[in-house]
């Protein structure tokens, strides 16, 4: 084995280790479970392509500048930031982020909770009524307050069990196999949601956009902070991940994978979900909220043979995504503090506990406490306020202080240096420089703003 600190802080075992690793980091509840939501919420198409542009314009930059900070100080969230510029406030961009995490991973544990009640709903023939009472199920599910809560401290529980195994035998080996396993069947249930009657009304509102709501900026925010979350960013996850990553990867490429791979996946959750929910009758999208694909999905299972078998085998893999992100969230503040000299164990165990703690109220907020279920004033429920704090604008704000960070403090030379370390070829390095010191933090800065100037009205 290589020197102390590579024993310690472990390293990728090969580069689709570190490509699936970060993909399954990527891939989770954001794809299959907010996706669909937010592009519901977002009125179609419309949401969709903006999503896209955020994605390949801002997101990806951003990841690839992660991933480098991360791989050249080999450190975790703070000291990162100490390493390449010590002595400056930078280090905050890495506190940000181990509170995004944290909090996160609060509400996120309570949502993944809810998969694993449903691989029991699915595998037990639950799920085989008509669609109100499919509907009606989950609202009594999530407002059970001491069940989900449970099922949220059962997710905490796994997932800090597989960070105490560290990263190549933990993370690794149990992303290597899900991933493939998600894919094939979300493409079995593409093709069969879009050869449901009703299908084509589902496929229009998907893929032909309303190009005058692109005009609000709370979608445009919605899309953003979106694209954030779905690709993990923001919260400098890519970059605890990039500083177990080998010198001799290229980083820009595996980034291109991590990118395709995580917009394929949410894309195709749409195209399970509209075509779906539009062969229900009297179907609204925009009403859908975080039961959406819960009260959804089943309507498929039910239309095919086998179908409590296939529904139990996705929320399971669902579940297992989950936990693939779960984990990547829980490494960001545990990489933080065995940095600092704690040991992964004690790291781990405190943490969960804490964040336990802190998912309580979320799992109170789709109807087993009133006031949490209906915030007075904002109109919506806890763990939706959450999901608009956290990612409108927490995963936004530490992309814009990456994004300045690693175009002008840093800088392109020390970036392009460790993308092209080891003989590493980067095409459009040229661009990304481009893109990560101007289109990055302006566009991010513009959206924050007028999101801003838009709430004060
Ligand atoms: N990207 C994951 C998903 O789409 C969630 C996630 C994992 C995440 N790590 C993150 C979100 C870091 C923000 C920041 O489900």
């Amino acid at each position: 084995m290589g020197g102390t600190a590579t024993e310690t802080r472990g390293t990728w075992g090969s580069r689709v280790g570190f490509i699936l690793a970060a993909a399954g980091s990527a891939i989770g509840l954001g794809n299959v479970w907010a996706f669909p939501m937010l592009v519901g919420r977002g009125g179609g198409a419309a949401f969709v392509l903006v999503y896209l542009g955020c994605v390949f314009l801002i997101c990806t930059p951003i990841l690839i500048a992660e991933i480098a900070l991360g791989r050249a100080t080999q450190k975790a969230p703070i000291e990162a930031f100490r390493h390449a510029r010590p002595g400056t406030a930078w280090w905050l961009t890495g506190a940000l982020g181990v509170m995004s995490g944290i909090a996160i991973l609060s509400f996120y544990s309570v949502v993944a909770g809810w998969t694993l009640g449903y691989i029991w709903f699915a595998a037990t023939g639950a799920l085989t009524g008509d669609a109100a009472q499919v509907g009606a199920l989950f609202g009594r599910f999530a407002a059970n307050g001491p069940v989900t809560a449970v099922l949220a401290f059962a997710v905490l529980a796994i997932t800090a069990v597989i960070l105490v195994g560290g990263v190549r035998e933990g993370i690794e080996r149990a992303t290597k196999l899900m991933m493939p396993a998600l894919f094939l069947i979300l493409l079995v249930l593409a093709a069969r949601a879009l050869t449901l009657p009703g299908a084509a009304e589902g496929l229009r509102y998907y893929a032909r956009p309303d190009v005058s709501r692109i005009a609000s900026i709370t979608i445009v925010s919605t899309a953003l902070g979106q694209a954030f979350f779905s690709l993990s960013l923001g919260i400098c996850g890519m970059l605890t991940y990039g500083s177990y990553l080998g010198r001799r990867e290229n980083i820009a490429h595996a980034a291109a994978w991590v990118a395709s791979l995580d917009t394929t996946a949410a894309l195709l959750a749409g195209l399970i979900v509209f075509p779906v929910g539009f062969s229900i009758a009297g179907f609204d999208p925009a009403t859908g909220g975080p039961g959406l694909v819960f009260a959804v999905l089943p309507r498929l299972f039910g239309a095919m043979p086998g179908g409590s078998l296939f529904g139990a085998a996705f929320f399971a893999l669902l579940a297992l995504a989950a936990l693939t992100s779960t984990i990547a969230l829980l490494e960001v503040p545990t990489a933080a503090l065995v940095d600092r000299g704690w040991s992964r164990k004690r790291a781990v165990l405190t943490l969960t506990g804490a964040i336990a703690v802190l998912a309580i109220p979320s799992a109170l907020a789709n109807g087993g406490n009133g006031t949490l279920s209906r915030l007075p004033g904002v109109n919506t429920d806890f763990l939706s306020l959450m999901l608009t704090v956290w990612n409108n604008w927490a995963l936004p704000l530490g992309g814009l202080l990456m994004a300045v960070f690693v175009g002008w403090v840093w800088g392109p030379r020390n970036a392009l240096a460790e993308l092209t370390a080891e003989g590493q070829t980067m095409p459009g390095a040229a661009l990304w420089v481009f893109l990560i010191r101007y289109v990055c933090p302006l566009a991010i800065l513009f959206i924050l703003v007028m999101t801003a100037r838009d709430l004060l009205r």
